[in-house]
């Protein structure tokens, strides 16, 4: 009966997601993300992220916000914080970061400014000549690319979403995928920036740094993590306007660790989206081809594209369902279905209106980023995380790995996967399985030193942080494998705490970075306590171990209160890496149980 009803679930599902990609409903109230700032008399002002949570829970609460709309208003908002002795970071209106990078020290003093760059997105010059743009840093990357566009030449390297502003996504070393050219970290195609940075009085209290290629500065300041200053203009590099071909090959994944490099040798824009559960691996053929080329396909993302909130209420309570059900194979259906549809709709490419077949042949402003949930119409549907609808809540881990080290990473997954039975992966692919991406060596400090390998995976996240979730210890064998075993670095923009442990040790030009920011920041008014646990890492700030801590990454556990040992979950060695240390469900402890 129950497998009956879930498979009902899944079925309206489907047809309520292609119900709202032909979208009919069309009312007054837009369900466009809220404003990730919120002020009140009694409460200040609280900044949140784009999911309205933080890794610790914890509201950032700011007591001012100021919002300049010119360069000049910037610096003199600096001016004013480095005179008062405040702490200062930037936010996008976008807000998007997992980390909670853009919260500023000192609040609890009060002595704390959030600048936000959201009207600060007036100046773009594309100079056709040189083949660049300048952009003010609050520019979302859509409002960059449509304007390049429009002059027929493109931007080779964007994130996949394009919900983001150009100051946010290269200050924490954002890509897409490409092993070709200068590659597929954004970071890679900017020439020149400006940054303001706190001064003397004699100077004015703040003033403008102006960075051009190949002057050194620029390898500190394109990663910045916003803790050197506030970058003002950002130039990047483009090319003449290309259109790109694209196909999907849904196909089997017993050669991924094998076929991985050539297939990112031989396609511009490759990926892979892995199915563990499902033993599919998903090819991106992807290269560029001249303007010319007939076709005018864009690629609008399923998983951004607005979704009725109905569904996505109803995907979330189902998915809860099946948790506390600890149902598996409630969720493999589910998952055996999302990735049907996806197969089925080519992940959101279109022809045209619709997807009628491959290859797909669009405009690179079209086919590299997308994010049309940002732009709802309706008030019946939204991004499918909007924070007010109790709609999807997930984690999103991302591992940086050297190209050379990532086959042996999924080989270890694969063991993992056949030793516990496939039916236990079910919970990625009901997101995006693993999207596997590629970046190349990067000169920026907090870039990568050699040609990378990025996987994303997002999966289940309980509403209540002290809730364990069904096969939490696979997930967090597979994030221990990534980062310690196999040594990927995490993406500043995303992941849990334990991700960033001892990640000092993994960037070599490091201390480079700590120099400069010593120069240009000497008062630190630009570090806050969120910033230097990711930035550095350090085991003291994991030394303080609350009870379940590590059932939100807070922590490694090593008791077992560190688990949920009233719910059952215990803290146990991992199946495959024996060294990681994870939080597993038993049903009948042993009397002594690890402790
Ligand atoms: C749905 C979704 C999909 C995503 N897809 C991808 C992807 O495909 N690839 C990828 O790499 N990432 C991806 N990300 C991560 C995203 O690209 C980064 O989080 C990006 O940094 C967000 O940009 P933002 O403008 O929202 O920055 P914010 O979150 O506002 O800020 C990010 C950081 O930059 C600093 N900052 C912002 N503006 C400035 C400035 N002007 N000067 C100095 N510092 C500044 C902030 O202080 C903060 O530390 C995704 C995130 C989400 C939520
Ligand atoms: C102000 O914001 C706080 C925190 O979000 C909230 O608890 C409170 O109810 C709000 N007050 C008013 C008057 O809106
Ligand atoms: C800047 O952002 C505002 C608010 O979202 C938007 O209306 C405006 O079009 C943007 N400016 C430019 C130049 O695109
Ligand atoms: C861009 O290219 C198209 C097609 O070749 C042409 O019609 C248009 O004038 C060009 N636009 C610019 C700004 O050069
Ligand atoms: C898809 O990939 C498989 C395995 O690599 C290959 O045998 C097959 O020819 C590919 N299909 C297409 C249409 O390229």
């Amino acid at each position: 009966m129950y497998q009956l009803r879930c498979l009902l679930v899944v079925a309206s599902l489907v047809v309520v997601m292609w119900g709202s990609s032909s979208t009919l409903v069309r009312t007054v109230q837009a369900m466009i993300p809220p404003p990730v700032v919120q002020c009140n008399q009694t409460a200040g002002c609280i900044l949140y992220n784009s999911y309205g949570a933080w890794g610790d829970r914890k509201d950032c609460r700011v007591p001012t916000v100021v919002y300049p709309t010119t360069e000049e208003e910037l610096r003199s908002a600096v001016a004013n914080a480095n005179k008062n002795k405040l702490k200062v970071k930037v936010v996008s209106r976008f807000s998007h970061t997992i980390p909670k990078l853009a919260c500023p020290g000192g609040s609890k003093s009060g002595k704390a400014l959030l600048v936000s760059t959201s009207n600060y997105n007036s100046s773009i010059e594309v100079d056709v000549a040189n083949l660049a743009v300048t952009v003010d840093a609050g520019v979302s990357l859509r409002q960059l690319i449509d304007r390049v566009e429009e002059a027929n030449l493109s931007l080779v390297a964007a994130p996949y979403w394009e919900g983001v502003s150009i100051g946010g996504l290269i200050s924490t070393g954002a890509h897409g995928s490409s092993w070709w050219g200068k590659g597929g970290a954004v970071h890679d195609h900017v020439i020149g920036l400006s940054i303001i940075v706190p001064a003397e009085e004699n100077e004015g209290y703040a003033k403008v740094i102006r960075i051009q290629a190949p002057d050194p500065l620029l390898d500190a300041a394109k990663v910045s993590l916003g803790i050197l200053g506030v970058i003002s203009k950002v130039k990047l590099s483009l090319e003449p306007g290309f259109k790109r071909s694209v196909t999907y090959n849904f196909t089997d994944d017993a050669k991924i660790e094998d076929e991985f490099m050539d297939h990112a040798k031989k396609y511009e824009f490759a990926d892979i989206t892995w199915y563990p559960s499902r033993h599919t691996a998903v090819y991106r053929y992807d290269n560029r081809v001249p303007l010319d080329t007939p076709g005018d396909g864009v690629y609008d993302f399923l998983g951004f594209q607005s979704n009725s909130i109905l569904v996505s209420k109803s995907t979330r309570a189902t998915e809860k369902t099946m948790e506390s059900a600890r149902d598996v194979n409630g969720k493999c259906l589910m998952a055996s279905s999302f990735v049907g549809f996806k197969k089925l709709t080519a992940n959101g490419l279109k022809n045209g209106l619709i997807f009628t077949g491959y290859p797909v042949v669009g405009r690179q402003g079209k086919i590299q980023t997308s994010g049309s949930c940002l732009y709802s119409t309706s008030s019946v549907s939204s991004c499918a995380w909007d924070p007010r609808i109790n709609g999807l809540f997930f984690y999103e881990s991302t591992a940086i790995f050297p190209a050379t080290k990532f086959g042996d990473f999924i080989r270890d997954v694969k063991k993992l996967r056949d030793l516990i039975k496939p039916e236990n992966f079910c919970g990625v692919d009901i997101y995006n399985g693993f999207l596997i991406r590629f970046i190349k060596a990067s000169q920026a400090h907090l870039g990568q030193s050699e040609d990378s390998v990025v996987v994303d995976f997002n999966y289940y996240r309980a509403s209540d942080g002290s809730t364990p979730r069904l096969n939490q210890d696979v997930w967090e064998e597979v994030e221990q494998m990534a980062f310690f075993k196999h040594g990927a670095k995490p993406h500043w923009a995303k992941n849990r705490n334990l991700a960033f442990l001892n990640v000092q040790s993994k960037y070599p030009n490091l201390n480079k970075f700590l120099a400069v920011k010593k120069k240009l920041d000497p008062q630190d008014m630009f570090s806050s306590e969120w910033s230097d646990e990711i930035l550095f890492g350090k085991e003291d700030n994991y030394n303080n171990k609350d009870d379940g801590c590590a059932l939100e990454g807070q922590c490694i556990c090593s008791e077992d209160r560190h688990c949920s040992p009233s719910q059952g979950y215990f803290c146990k060695p991992g199946l495959v890496y024996s060294e990681a240390r994870v939080c597993r469900y038993n049903s009948s402890p042993p009397p002594s149980s690890m402790s």
